[in-house]
């Protein structure tokens, strides 16, 4: 298949309002998003350590990765917050051992750098999504 070609990934029924679908074409794993009746695509891999994002949560725009939390805004793939690195303060306190291991967790990714997402041009012909790859 020729590159930069419009290819039919999913068909409307399948993806209602506000939900997400992870597929797979071309050798990419791509999130399709609907958000009030229009659709989106964009990497479903994190750009910060490959999580996939349509595991995650979608609030109108909004993606948060289930991973470490970072969230992106479906439409444009632009990274909106930075991933948590730190337990939520209200935790049970854990073991000493695994304080030491979430403390080394947390200095090391925070050299990790949380990129922007790529995202593919959308296009519905009749009750085909399809997407630019
Ligand atoms: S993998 Fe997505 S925030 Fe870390």
């Amino acid at each position: 298949m020729a590159k930069n070609e419009f290819v039919e990934v999913a068909k409307v029924h399948e993806i209602s309002d506000g939900k997400m679908k992870h597929i797979e074409v071309e050798g990419k794993e791509v999130l399709l998003a609907n958000i009030d009746g229009k659709f989106y695509a964009m990497s479903d891999r994190c750009g910060h350590m490959n999580a996939l994002l349509s595991m995650g949560n979608l609030k109108g725009n909004t993606v948060t990765c289930p991973f470490h939390g970072a969230s992106f805004d479906v439409t444009t793939g632009k990274k909106l917050s930075e991933p948590i690195l730190t337990p939520p303060q209200n935790m049970e306190p854990l073991p000493q051992t695994w304080q030491k291991f979430f403390e080394n967790v947390g200095q090391l990714m925070s050299h990790i750098k949380t990129l922007d997402q790529i995202v593919y041009e959308t296009r519905v012909d009749e009750d085909s999504i399809k997407i630019k790859i």
